[in-house]
């Protein structure tokens, strides 16, 4: 599905990632409440001045995946203000997905505005940890591309394309990477790809654009690290301002504090990211 977005100035965006939110209510990942501070990481949206245009979910929506989980989230991105758009993680699944977010929005994969497009790529793979984004996505991608050579192009993507610099993680990144490289150095337009799934700030420049990471609305991973390690940085989310020029501005922002309920279990259980 395509949504057109009617503003003609510069677009302000925010994305938000990784969101892990459980079946139950009370759930806790690594001693923290994930469904509470993704309603932290809403209310420091709400709380930061003018609503952003729109909200970009991008990935790990929930950590199991089931129903449940997905009418919790729901529960609290409704509270955003803003219209928001997601895409899969490695711990989601479409089914439900499909069934509990049954609003059309929530299946537009390609936002156009005056200036610019937003793609949303699935690079999940059912019951998988690791990325690959299918040849039927890519194929959609490039011809999304080359159909609007006069709009600058924003692409987010729930994994990583390139090493981030964590030993335990960067195996993970999405396997054809090189196909999608070899796509976006040739698309002059681009200016950004943005992922989730390694709960961390990082990013590179190459050639026309840039590579981001964002910060999870959970926890945190240790950046460098050869092993599995957290951080205690609050969680977090980024937002853009896209400018009628091409440029852009970025941020990563955090809200309040890291809660972890004393004497739970730390670690991630063996179901990374
Ligand atoms: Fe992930
Ligand atoms: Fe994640």
């Amino acid at each position: 599905m395509i949504y057109h977005f009617d503003k003609s100035a510069s677009v302000s965006l925010v994305q938000i990632t990784d969101c892990h939110v459980h079946n139950e209510r009370e759930q806790l990942l690594s001693g923290v409440n994930t469904h509470d501070s993704l309603g932290q990481v809403i209310d420091g949206i709400r709380a930061a001045g003018p609503a952003p245009d729109m909200v970009l979910v991008t990935g790990d929506l929930t950590h199991e995946g089931d129903e449940r989980a997905y009418r919790l989230l729901l529960s609290q991105l409704e509270r955003l203000p803003a219209p928001y758009f997601w895409l899969p993680g490695n711990h989601d699944h479409l089914a439900p997905m499909a069934s509990i977010g049954s609003e059309q929005r929530l299946r537009t994969k390609q936002i156009i505005l005056p200036h610019w497009q937003i793609l949303l790529v699935d690079s999940h793979v059912e019951d998988e940890v690791a990325g690959l984004v299918a040849q039927s996505e890519l194929t959609w991608l490039a011809t999304a591309l080359r159909e609007q050579p006069d709009k600058y192009a924003a692409i987010f993507v729930h994994h990583p394309l390139l090493p981030v610099g964590c030993d335990w993680l960067d195996p993970q990144r999405i396997a054809n990477a090189e196909q999608l490289l070899t796509l976006f150095d040739n698309t002059p337009q681009l200016r950004l790809v943005c992922n989730g799934h390694v709960h961390q700030e990082w990013q590179q420049e190459r050639q026309h654009y840039w590579l981001l990471s964002t910060p999870s609305t959970c926890i945190q991973f240790k950046s460098n690290s050869v092993d599995y390690a957290e951080d205690d940085f609050p969680p977090g989310y980024r937002r853009f301002t896209l400018h009628t020029d091409g440029s852009f501005d970025t941020e990563v922002m955090r809200v309040g504090e890291l809660v972890r309920v004393a004497g739970a279990p730390r670690g991630y259980g063996g179901d990374y990211n």
